[in-house]
């Protein structure tokens, strides 16, 4: 086992401090590690996807048994249909049939659905107990396992609405094992660098070096100094996103919105295409969309958005679509939380927020996207 970074962020809400592990043979060795040693605990419950039961379920399983503790586990299906309400119930009543108390910790294990929908039920049920996340994919290691934002979709009559029920309420642990990665499909990768590459336009970092080195994922499965390499550009994006949390836990100051980069066209299109692109393709088509409003609001030069296009083509993200019903997709960005208001790029790392843009240029950059 190998602890490359112990990252801990106090935010300003009373009581909570969430512990960080970025390593490697972590999952082996839970037992070791203090987040899961707390002695009044009674049990653990352990919601994960079928998938990543299949893969990781007994290993993690005998890693907590070493704590002498009962693991109680619920099992959900893979992907965004589980981040629903019905999904929220079931697992409630599997554990609640399960001798669940207070004194109980909810351990997550999975993508960002499962560390989503995790922390939502961690945050209801009994109202509320402790949740430790094991991040599964790139996507949760480097975005959704932080933070503490715990949405489920809602779905109203035919539309699908991201994140439009939740809590935030931040974890007590996140602890990333980065060997988890080695088992993901390349889709899953790329869906990872769609928020990575936020990050960059939003940030500077990681470097375009390191994303591209991201798409390789052959270079650090089999060698342990690439997986050093990979674990310190996921601590790099930890960074980022804890140090705007720690500022914004709520979203109020303006700050953690630069987060949703992206998100406002990408949560439209990933609602109206449901299923067919991942969480990170969508985001990348976001970004794409916030490039071309920047651009025409002359907020960014035109070199610098043929630069993040280009990069979002090089990592295998799409840049646009086809398909797409335009007017579905703009009556989804209606429902936005942000009404309205869009995060627009200036420059790499110099992001602007709570940008009104009229409905007209809007449409204009939607057509840039969905073909
Ligand atoms: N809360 C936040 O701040 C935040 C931020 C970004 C995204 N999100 C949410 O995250 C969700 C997307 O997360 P995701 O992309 O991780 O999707 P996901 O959880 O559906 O995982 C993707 C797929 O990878 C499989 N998988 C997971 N780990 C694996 C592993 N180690 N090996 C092999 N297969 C594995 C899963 O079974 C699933 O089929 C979206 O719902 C999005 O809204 C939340």
């Amino acid at each position: 086992m190998k602890i490359i970074k112990r990252l801990s962020s106090t935010i300003d809400i009373p009581k909570q401090k969430t512990i960080h592990l970025v390593g490697y043979g972590l999952l082996d060795n839970l037992a070791r590690l203090d987040c899961f040693r707390a002695p009044d605990v009674k049990n653990f419950l352990l919601l994960t996807d079928i998938n990543v039961y299949k893969i990781y379920g007994k290993r993690v399983i005998s890693s907590l048994n070493k704590l002498g503790k009962e693991v109680i586990v619920a099992r959900v299906a893979a992907g965004e249909q589980s981040k629903s309400f019905d999904t929220a119930i079931s697992v409630c009543g599997t554990f609640l049939e399960n001798r669940v108390s207070r004194k109980s910790v909810l351990i997550t294990l999975g993508g960002g659905v499962i560390t989503d929908l995790g922390g939502f039920i961690g945050s209801i049920i009994l109202r509320g107990i402790p949740v430790i996340h094991l991040p599964s994919t790139l996507l949760a290691q480097i975005d959704a396992g932080l933070g503490g934002k715990n949405g489920i979709d809602l779905w109203v009559k035919d539309k699908m609405l991201k994140n439009m029920v939740g809590k935030i309420e931040q974890a007590h642990a996140v602890v990333s094992d980065v060997g988890l990665l080695s088992s993901l499909p390349k889709r899953e990768i790329t869906n990872g660098l769609g928020e990575m590459v936020k990050y960059w336009v939003g940030w500077g970092k990681p470097s375009i070096g390191q994303l591209l080195a991201m798409k390789t994922p052959k270079r650090w499965r089999n060698d342990s100094s690439q997986v050093e390499e990979l674990a310190k550009t996921i601590i790099c994006c930890q960074q980022i996103k804890i140090d705007i949390v720690k500022q914004d836990p709520f979203e109020t100051k303006g700050l953690r919105e630069k987060l949703n980069l992206g998100h406002t066209i990408g949560h439209a299109i990933e609602g109206e295409t449901f299923g067919k692109l991942s969480h990170g393709e969508c985001v990348a088509l976001g970004l794409i969309g916030a490039v071309k409003i920047s651009t025409r609001l002359k907020l960014m030069k035109q070199k610098t958005a043929i630069q993040i296009i280009e990069t979002i083509k090089n990592l295998g993200l799409p840049t646009f679509i086809k398909g797409p019903n335009i007017e579905k997709v703009t009556k989804l960005l209606s429902y936005d939380k942000k009404r309205g208001t869009f995060v627009l790029i200036k420059e790499i790392g110099d992001l602007i927020t709570g940008v009104k843009v009229e409905a007209k240029l809007v449409k204009i950059a939607l057509l840039e996207v969905i073909l």
